[in-house]
């Protein structure tokens, strides 16, 4: 009798599946990456788990963009490891940039992890967690030339249900010489564009007001029916006539809800083109923000960066998208230090930074990667207190002109996307308006996902801060 009632509930009860928690560095595209691979583990019978406690296996999806970037995943690695020794049964895996860096060396030399997956490997993680139940070490870091991931769904994870990244491509063929990121992440490939707008047509049945697609060179895609990148000039006629680059794309996913926000990172100044502008410019639910990263203001470093463009080049895009579009926002990334960086080449930058306007700048100390070309061909022969001297200077010309564009914008009305509770405030609401600046104001009965029309009455260097007028329906 007492047999069969365990018997009974040994049948009804559904095996414990194993939690999986994962945690995510870098950019944009990590994130945008961990929210597949938590769509491909919960196919395959684990369950996603946003408490670090309850998890049986703790997956970090890595960056590899600078040293620190590094060093903060190896201390996390650490910690964990400590963690390990107290729970034999936890699994470490290591996704992303870090892990097709590193290899093995993670398993091997380092003994960190108990998996290693690059960027592209992650539909095989079931598989390499089912090696690791049964005692082994894994490892997939083999990159593709198709690998887009296209027709899963990404499940949101830490969503704020208002804001979601959707993936366009993946990899980079630019090769710029500072730059990991196309070893890292492999040749460039476009996703099929028909997927992209069937999941911008899920997130804004879901109720989603703003999509942010995302690409480490979004101005180069290119839908042509699939596989590995070509040149337009290079596709049949029948390709050419059916292709879709990012002006098209961007159109077709602006059609999909006309009440949903449509943002886009990273362009690259010597691929956005006119085209591109345009349609931004035509629809009124694509945001008037470019986030376009000179990295440098000087010429000559620019090509030992093989950037492709010239400070002229660059100042000329910039007039470009303020003519089409007299109040678009633009922020920038800029690099202090790059190998044999005179302090003339400097002073370029903080020129740069004052013509451009730019509304906001991610600024960063050169940190050499090895195995890129700069590391290769250049000597990383700028002290590294010269580099954080620069970059003070950097940072301060960035903010002054942060500052008085803010300034500037006092008394104005900006319509601003909630996003959620202010993180000073809990009566504060927090959003953008279509420039990308983040906008605070009083709750009242406003709530996420509203457009609300905010008066600006004070500015600081990062924000602006206002008060509701009304509400609005669309963007
Ligand atoms: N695809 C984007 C940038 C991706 S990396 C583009 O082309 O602009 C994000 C930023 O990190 C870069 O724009 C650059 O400013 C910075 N970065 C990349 N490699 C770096 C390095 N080795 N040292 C310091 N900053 C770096
Ligand atoms: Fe790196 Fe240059 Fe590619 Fe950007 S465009 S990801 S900086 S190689
Ligand atoms: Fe870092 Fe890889 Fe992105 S190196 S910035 S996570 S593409």
């Amino acid at each position: 009798m007492q047999n069969q009632l365990l018997d009974t509930t040994a049948k009804t009860i559904a095996p414990k599946t194993k939690n999986i928690y994962i945690e995510s560095y870098g950019c944009a595209m990590n994130f945008a990456d961990s929210e597949v691979v938590a769509t491909i583990l919960s196919e395959n019978g684990y369950t996603n788990t946003t408490n670090e406690e309850d998890a049986d296996i703790i997956l970090i999806n890595t960056c590899s963009i600078r040293e620190n970037a590094e060093q903060r995943i190896r201390h996390r690695l650490i910690h964990l490891r400590a963690n390990k020794k107290r729970n034999n049964e936890l699994v470490i895996g290591i996704l992303g940039c870090m892990a097709e860096r590193l290899k093995k060396n993670l398993l091997e030399e380092e003994k960190l992890v108990d998996i290693v997956a690059g960027p592209d490997s992650y539909r095989d993680l079931p598989k390499l967690l089912n090696e690791v139940d049964e005692g082994n070490k894994s490892i997939n870091v083999i990159l593709s030339l198709e690998e887009t991931y296209a027709e899963i769904n990404p499940t949101r994870l830490n969503s704020n249900g208002v804001t979601a990244f959707v993936s366009i491509m993946r990899g980079c063929d630019n090769m710029c010489t500072f730059c990991v990121v196309p070893f890292t992440r492999g040749r460039e490939r476009s996703r099929d564009a028909e997927s992209i707008v069937k999941e911008v047509q899920e997130l804004s049945n879901l109720g989603y007001k703003e999509v942010t697609l995302l690409g480490q060179n979004v101005d180069s895609y290119l839908w042509f029916g699939g596989g590995p990148k070509k040149e337009f000039v290079n596709l049949t006629k029948d390709e050419q006539n059916s292709s879709i680059n990012f002006a098209k794309l961007l159109e077709m996913v602006a059609l999909v809800d006309e009440t949903m926000r449509v943002r886009f990172s990273t362009s690259h100044p010597k691929d956005i083109s006119d085209e591109v502008l345009f349609t931004i410019a035509k629809y009124r639910n694509i945001c008037k923000y470019v986030h376009l990263p000179a990295q440098s203001g000087n010429s000559r470093i620019l090509d030992l960066m093989n950037r492709n463009y010239t400070r002229e080049w660059y100042i000329g895009k910039v007039n470009r998208i303020r003519e089409i579009m007299p109040d678009c926002g633009i922020s920038c990334d800029i690099i202090s230090g790059f190998c044999t960086e005179t302090e003339e080449e400097h002073q370029d930058t903080l020129s740069l930074i004052e013509l451009s306007n730019f509304d906001f700048s991610y600024m960063y100390n050169y940190s050499e990667r090895p195995g890129t070309l700069a590391a290769r061909k250049y000597p990383d022969d700028v002290p590294e207190e010269v580099k954080g001297r620069r970059l003070k200077e950097i940072i301060a010309t960035q903010n002054a002109v942060s500052r008085k564009k803010n300034n500037e914008r006092e008394g104005k009305t900006f319509r601003v996307l909630v996003e959620g509770t202010s993180k000073k405030s809990a009566n504060d609401l927090r959003g953008r308006n279509d420039e990308n600046m983040v906008v605070i104001f009083p709750k009242e009965n406003y709530k996420p996902g509203d457009y609300v029309d905010v008066i600006i009455e004070k500015s600081s260097t990062t924000s602006l801060v206002g008060k509701a007028i009304g509400k609005a329906e669309k963007p």
